[in-house]
């Protein structure tokens, strides 16, 4: 049986959650939260170590320019009022991804929530936020380069990982992705390197801790065999 440390989602289909129901766009990622509220105690309350959740790619900043800013405005709203779920849950937040575009309030609830949860330790709750596969590994070698780390650091693959925005944070056991789309859109694709994936057309405000349960039972019985026989 597997055991499962890290799980990471991509999720998607809140716009067409809100088109099926004739609703704007922006309310399917105003319900979005709530899935991610109940999705992250369950995984506090079963043990998981880390669970990594993809709410907004270095790609999306290509939407039209009022989605963007609701977006921008809903982390904002989230952040403050989920303090108390982080809390009360010992759930340690954190984020990856490029966090300096963003303007100086959202940095700060950011970089606030991280401090005041960083000795939480039932699960640490990873948001990616303008977060970007490609955009964090040419991120890692800008901070190589400029250290000059290199020249003396004869463990290349270890140098790399540190200087990810995941340093520290195991690799992805299972990766999931919501809304029936089968492609990862630049989400980690070095920790993920030999995730076992699951793609599902649940579009992400209907989804439940029991479908997810259900996957994990799936993923607990695969065979991975990391290359080797
Ligand atoms: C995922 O839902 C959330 C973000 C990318 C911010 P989408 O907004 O991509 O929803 P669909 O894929 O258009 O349905
Ligand atoms: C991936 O979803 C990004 C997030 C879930 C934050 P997208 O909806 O942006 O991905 P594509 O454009 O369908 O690949
Ligand atoms: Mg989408």
């Amino acid at each position: 049986m597997n055991t499962l440390n890290h799980l990471a989602i991509i999720m998607d289909g809140n716009g067409r959650w809100a088109k099926q129901k004739g609703k704007m766009r922006t309310q399917g990622h105003r319900q979005g939260i709530h899935t991610v509220r109940e999705i992250t105690k369950w995984c506090a309350k079963n043990n998981l170590s880390h669970l990594t959740l993809y709410a907004f790619s270095t790609e999306n900043w290509n939407r039209p320019k009022a989605e963007v800013d609701f977006l921008m405005k809903l982390l904002e709203k989230y952040l403050l009022q989920e303090k108390k779920t982080y809390q009360e849950n010992n759930i340690q937040f954190r984020a990856i991804g490029n966090i300096e575009a963003f303007n100086s309030p959202l940095k700060n609830l950011i970089q606030n929530l991280q401090e005041d949860t960083q000795h939480n330790n039932a699960l640490t709750q990873i948001l990616a936020l303008n977060y970007g596969s490609r955009d964090e590994i040419k991120r890692a070698f800008e901070k190589i380069i400029q250290t000059n780390t290199y020249q003396t650091n004869t463990n290349l693959s270890q140098l790399i990982e540190d200087n990810l925005d995941t340093k520290g944070i195991p690799d992805v056991d299972l990766l999931i992705r919501t809304g029936g789309e089968m492609r990862l859109s630049n989400f980690l694709l070095w920790q993920a390197s030999y995730a076992e994936l699951f793609f599902t057309p649940t579009l992400w405000p209907d989804f439940t801790p029991e479908e997810l349960q259900k996957i994990i039972h799936d993923f607990k019985s695969r065979t991975r065999r990391f290359g080797s026989l």
